[in-house]
């Protein structure tokens, strides 16, 4: 994608977290970034200390529902008339024993973090075809590596990259670049976690970003589909 200036983002669950810190990156790269989440609030704090207005859009908007993802894709469209890059970043873990797991917090993960990927990709795709866009998915290496009290977590996640390398091969005939990225331990709120400085051995929400701003900037004809990214030096403890 060549000079971002001016490109529109959409990243869902941009509030906090990883969302929030590829959010802070491409605007300072010069792009228009729309964020969601569940509660408007949370958005419209988000966006307030993200930057100005007329570059940064608050939605309120629940990846487990469809008909949210099509009204946020359609508030982008009428207020920038394009889309180039779609973040499906959103997504929850509740950790258990399979047998302990409620099906209450079994279906909140499916919804969020599977069908929601889904529900992002099929609002915005006639966008992504207009645009030559990126669809971008934040998977986990949970979606490579399984841990015990995990089951419904990995499930969710292993679900995302096999979805998003499969959608990669539907959507580059449109010129659509389709890329997920696995993180491992990065430093949020993820799962009620508080960031602290006892998180400065992981990645940060921001290095994310910059991974984000790398694959945009790559140039056209090469696609890195599939990125495991982990701390270069995990917790000695
Ligand atoms: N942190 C890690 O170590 C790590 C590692 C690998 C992958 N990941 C993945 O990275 C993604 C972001 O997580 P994070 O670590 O940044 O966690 P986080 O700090 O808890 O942020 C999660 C974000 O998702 C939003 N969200 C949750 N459910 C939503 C829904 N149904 N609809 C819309 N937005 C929703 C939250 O917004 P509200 O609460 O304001 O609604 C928040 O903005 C997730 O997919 C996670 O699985 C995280």
């Amino acid at each position: 994608m060549n000079n971002l200036k001016n490109k529109v983002a959409y990243i869902t669950g941009g509030s906090k977290g990883i969302g929030f810190g590829i959010a802070s990156k491409l605007l300072k790269a010069g792009m228009k970034v729309a964020i969601s989440s569940r509660l408007l609030e949370n958005a419209e704090k988000a966006a307030k200390e993200l930057g100005p207005e007329d570059m940064v859009l608050a939605i309120a908007s629940d990846v487990s529902k469809l008909g949210d993802e099509k009204a946020a894709i359609k508030k982008i469209l009428d207020k920038w008339g394009k889309l180039d890059v779609m973040v499906a970043n959103a997504g929850v873990g509740h950790f258990a024993p399979i047998d302990q797991i409620s099906d209450t917090l079994w279906h909140e993960m499916v919804n969020t973090n599977l069908n929601g990927v889904f529900h992002s990709l099929k609002a915005s795709v006639e966008a992504l075809k207009k645009s030559k866009g990126y669809y971008i998915t934040v998977a986990s290496l949970a979606g490579t590596n399984f841990f015990a009290n995990g089951a419904g977590y990995n499930a969710t996640k292993f679900g995302v990259v096999g979805f998003t390398q499969a959608a990669m091969l539907d959507l580059r005939p449109y010129d659509i670049k389709v890329s997920t990225i696995m993180p491992g331990s990065v430093a949020t709120n993820f799962n009620g976690h508080k960031p602290s400085k006892e998180d400065a051995w992981k990645i940060q929400p921001e290095d994310i970003g910059e991974l984000v701003l790398d694959l945009l900037n790559m140039n056209p004809r090469t696609l890195p589909s599939k990125i495991e990214v982990r701390p270069t030096r995990p917790d000695k403890k």
